[in-house]
């Protein structure tokens, strides 16, 4: 029989686990939370056989005594399936499609999502083979922003599908935008709440079986992941999150879904806008066919992932002609009908993009200028990111509502020549008083330099073998 203190125990002493503890341990995972929630409820829980039990200590020692000794690739593989299988799944078989998604692991400015689902469905619905893309994303989470408030900003949007309404949807259009459900992957919820308080979030192997166990519960044939590297990412390292692209590529490719993981730089925010409805604004305009300057990363890390994407799924010969496709279906306006067919089927009211710049309603903002003459050579991005969530954009507590309207638009790119006076940033708010720590945090962040700096590639390395 096993026992919640034997697999503590084993952990901490340093001992791999074996695929039935893990397997165990997740199990009284599921049980712990149903507990958790019929107590809420004000109901009695179900009685419980001891070797079923876990505390809420013993939880919290043994994700420290995980964060500190770390899971070998077989464990890490086996927490990620035990965690996929520990709620509803979706079946993707029935709908007779390549099915791919993309997840980024955050960023800022980071709305690749609402150009990758439309373009990538628009390549799904000619010729075969014929592609789904099931698309389950989240919210804000710290300095960074979610893609289901951004979509929450289009009037009557509904992220909130049951599991039969989004295979509605994804038969219908090709891609489903939605939120997780409490049924899916419920390990994932108590883990992932346990983790937030108990210093044990950044484990490459706790975040490595998070992420992929949701993913993977999409039931997914190929699978593209976008790593964040620079000053705006999770990991704190270069070497930090290579070794966790590494690892979900791994745990990937272990279930039978073709993985690849690009890293890319996040040391500025990605495009022209940061927020919530500026960021659909974006998107909307590059998919209504007009090109920003600002938005030009945006564009080739969208494409980049797309193509991928494409490749993965047998549309293109390379993820190079994959990204030359999606480029294609941008321009030729395919994606943007995709785009309002995927609106209209969450219920969204797509008269908003007739004219987005109308629907953009800040009611106070301010312009941060360049104080010398020079280049425009760092910023700490995941400073920016919370200058962002303090205009309004992100909440202080769960289940706060964000504005809609708050955010910043970037009128300079590092590496750009300034002159004294001209705009660096636009901050946008509904209220006044949230405009003054924001400006502070985003003037301090910024360094004004004589000389050009050396600049990064957007695309830093891919990681896969596919
Ligand atoms: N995103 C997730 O879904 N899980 C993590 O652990 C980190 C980021």
């Amino acid at each position: 029989m096993i026992h919640s203190l034997d697999i503590i125990l084993a952990k901490r002493d340093g001992h791999e686990l074996t695929t039935e503890q893990i397997q165990h341990l997740v199990r009284t995972v599921v049980l712990y939370g149903e507990q958790q929630l019929a107590t809420q409820r004000g109901e009695m829980p179900q009685p419980l056989a001891p070797n079923d039990r876990i505390t809420e200590a013993q939880l919290g020692s043994l994700l420290m005594a995980i964060f500190q000794r770390g899971l070998t690739l077989r464990e890490t593989a086996d927490l990620t399936t035990a965690m996929r299988y520990s709620g509803e799944t979706f079946d993707t078989q029935p709908l007779h499609t390549f099915s791919v998604d993309k997840h980024s692991t955050g960023g800022v400015g980071d709305k690749t999502s609402l150009l990758i689902a439309p373009i990538v469905a628009a390549a799904g619905l000619e010729g075969t083979p014929s592609i789904s893309v099931p698309m389950i994303s989240g919210r804000s989470l710290g300095h960074t922003g979610g893609t289901l408030d951004k979509l929450e900003t289009i009037p009557s949007f509904n992220t909130q599908l049951s599991l039969p309404q989004m295979m509605q949807v994804l038969r219908d259009c090709h891609a489903v935008l939605v939120g997780q459900t409490p049924r899916l992957v419920p390990a994932d919820r108590i883990l992932y709440a346990m983790r937030d308080h108990t210093g044990t979030v950044e484990s490459p192997y706790l975040i490595c079986a998070s992420i992929m166990s949701k993913k993977l519960a999409e039931d997914l044939n190929g699978l593209v992941l976008d790593v964040k590297v620079g000053s705006g990412a999770f990991m704190p390292t270069y070497e930090a999150s290579k070794y966790l692209a590494e690892l979900m590529v791994s745990t990937g490719e272990h279930s039978g879904t073709r993985t690849a993981a690009l890293l890319t730089s996040m040391n500025e925010p990605l495009g022209r806008f940061s927020g919530n409805w500026v960021e659909v604004w974006e998107c909307v305009d590059i998919l209504q066919g007009r090109r920003h300057p600002m938005s030009a990363d945006l564009i080739t890390l969208s494409n980049a992932l797309s193509g991928w994407m494409l490749y993965l799924a047998g549309k293109s010969a390379s993820p190079e002609a994959g990204a030359q496709l999606a480029d294609k279906l941008l321009r030729s306006g395919a994606a943007y009908k995709s785009w309002l067919q995927l609106v209209a089927a969450h219920g969204g009211d797509t008269s908003v993009f007739t004219d987005p710049v109308a629907f953009h309603r800040p009611t106070a903002t301010c312009v941060l200028k360049a104080r010398r003459d020079g280049y425009l050579v760092s910023m700490d991005c995941k400073q920016v990111g919370w200058a962002v969530q303090r205009l309004g954009a992100g909440r202080a507590k769960p289940g706060d509502a964000v504005s809609v309207h708050a955010g910043l638009e970037s009128h300079a790119k590092i590496g750009d020549r300034l002159t004294a006076g001209q705009p660096i940033f636009t901050l946008y708010s509904e209220d006044e008083s949230l405009l003054n720590e924001p400006y502070a945090m985003l003037e301090d962040t910024l360094a004004i330099e004589p000389h050009a700096p050396k600049l990064e590639p957007l695309i830093r390395e891919v990681i896969t073998s596919c």
